[in-house]
């Protein structure tokens, strides 16, 4: 398969749908998990230019950097803290429209102004978040929430 992106205009759900079955096709020829969570975090930032895109992974008691697309970010956070601290906790998604007013947001960018936070599981094991931050206030609503959670599902039942 080609490695080029095919990217269309049209409304958010629209440019979803091309989307996800293009970074399923991605993945599905590939085992290594680095190479995939890197890929979709590439295939996102991409296609919607979100300021962040990555992934923390369950190790222990933390959650730890993975593969992401963006500028350096914290590497450890603990359960309950910051926003991925909190879905992890919480066990759910999580949408902040404005992050500084989510009490503990973990600022590694004055520039991220909202995000969407996704648990990723397999077989209802919690093995890490996906992390998008925006540079623009209020940037994430039910769209996002919606086929980010069917790409999580899916990630997580095939790729780990
Ligand atoms: N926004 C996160 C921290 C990670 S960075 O934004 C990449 C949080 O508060 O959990």
């Amino acid at each position: 398969m080609s490695e080029d992106l095919s990217l269309v205009k049209g409304s958010k759900a629209e440019r979803y749908e091309h989307l996800i079955p293009q970074i399923k096709g991605l993945l599905s020829g590939e085992s290594d998990i680095v190479a995939n969570l890197s890929n979709a975090s590439a295939a996102l930032k991409e296609t919607f230019g979100f300021f962040w895109v990555g992934f923390y992974l369950v190790r222990g008691e933390e959650l730890v950097l993975g593969p992401f697309q963006g500028s350096v970010a914290c590497t450890r956070i603990k359960k309950g803290r910051g926003v991925c601290g909190q879905s992890w906790e919480r066990d759910t998604v999580l949408i902040v429209p404005d992050v500084d007013a989510f009490p503990g947001h973990i600022a590694c960018s004055s520039l991220s102004k909202s995000e969407i936070v996704l648990p990723l599981r397999k077989g209802g094991h919690f093995l890490g978040v996906l992390d998008v931050d925006s540079d623009i206030l209020n940037d994430f609503d039910e769209v996002d929430e919606q086929y980010l959670t069917q790409l999580c599902n899916w990630v997580g039942d095939h790729c780990f």
